[in-house]
């Protein structure tokens, strides 16, 4: 009998017909309110699970008896807990490598728009307030030539670190658990504390996991440590910045801008103060979200899964 897989978000076809050729496949192409009921009643009997971002919990996870592998369609795992996971014997898998550089671009595009005041001036010239009159009001600052401090020099870390120093002439501090000595040497990289990276650096971004670790691990004191000019740059994950801290830090002016592509819940609440404020630029959690890299992430997804439930290791085991 074919070992039954479930799949709990939008994926290309192609991963679907391949998944099909060897497993039994229900598909859950938009997951909802509508047909929650019937995921749960489908996972009774699934050993494999391919989606994203959903909470795997010890509640999700009793409807799932015989559950051998979940497949994140991410490089995140902050969704599983991997205790519970561990303790009953499921492997966790994720995608890490596929999506360095189109976050990568995402996270630089984020910080040029916020330096460059991009989507406020968007909406000033559809708007029609564009008269022709010069104004000083619109200026934005400059990124070349700047210092910017990345906090967790990861594999995307490091992907921003080599656009900001060839293309930009940025000068790169950086915090990190270990040392890169491969970021040190390829982009002229200087590692020091995260004091020191918020005091001097005008642009930080932060690119962390979300662990127990680093939950609210930007507050109010590294606001205030850094400089009243400094633009901050969330592309990890919301939860890893005290958003009230933030909030506070933009509305008194501790910092200059914000640019965010996480925030602590998602979707973003609708009264959030961070949606109304000018010197805030927001996206929808899309730092990997292109066509052509979600399709690769959908696709290593889909073999770890199959190698999983095939007894071979796969390639991207979390442990
Ligand atoms: C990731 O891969 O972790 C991205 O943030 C999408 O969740």
């Amino acid at each position: 009998m074919k070992k039954k897989v479930v799949i709990y978000r939008e994926v290309p076809e192609k991963v679907v017909n391949t998944l099909m050729k060897n497993f039994e496949v229900s598909y859950f192409k938009n997951l909802h309110t509508n047909n929650y009921d019937e995921f749960i009643k489908e996972l009774q009997h699934a050993d494999g699970l391919l989606g994203a971002s959903m909470k795997m919990d010890k509640e999700l996870l009793d409807h799932a008896p015989q559950l051998k592998v979940i497949s994140n369609i991410s490089v995140g795992y902050d969704n599983l807990d991997l205790e519970e996971l561990k303790n009953r014997g499921i492997i966790a898998t994720n995608t890490p490598g596929v999506l360095n550089d189109t976050t990568a671009d995402t996270i630089f595009g984020l910080l040029l728009a916020t330096a460059r005041r991009m989507t406020e001036l968007d909406h000033y010239v559809k708007s029609g307030n564009w008269n022709g009159s010069k104004n000083e009001d619109l200026f934005g600052v400059d990124v070349h030539h700047k210092k910017l401090g990345i906090i967790g020099m990861g594999s995307i870390g490091q992907a921003i670190a080599k656009r900001a120093h060839f293309g930009f002439d940025m000068e790169i501090l950086y915090y990190n658990r270990s040392r890169k000595k491969e970021a040190e040497e390829a982009f002229s990289a200087t590692y020091c504390s995260l004091d020191e990276l918020l005091t001097q650096s005008d642009f930080v971004c932060l690119m962390i996991p979300h662990t127990p670790e680093t939950e609210k691990m930007i507050g109010e004191r590294d606001f205030q440590l850094m400089k009243n000019s400094a633009i901050f740059i969330n592309g990890s994950r919301g939860k890893n910045v005290d958003e009230r801290a933030l909030i506070k830090a933009l509305q008194q002016k501790w910092i200059l801008r914000a640019g965010l592509d996480v925030f602590e819940h998602e979707p973003v609440e609708k009264d959030n103060p961070l949606l109304t404020m000018p010197n805030v630029v927001t996206l929808p959690h899309i730092g990997s979200a292109t066509k052509e890299t979600r399709e690769k992430m959908a696709m290593l997804a889909a073999e770890n899964l199959s190698k999983a439930l095939d007894g071979e290791t796969p390639p991207n085991i979390i442990r």
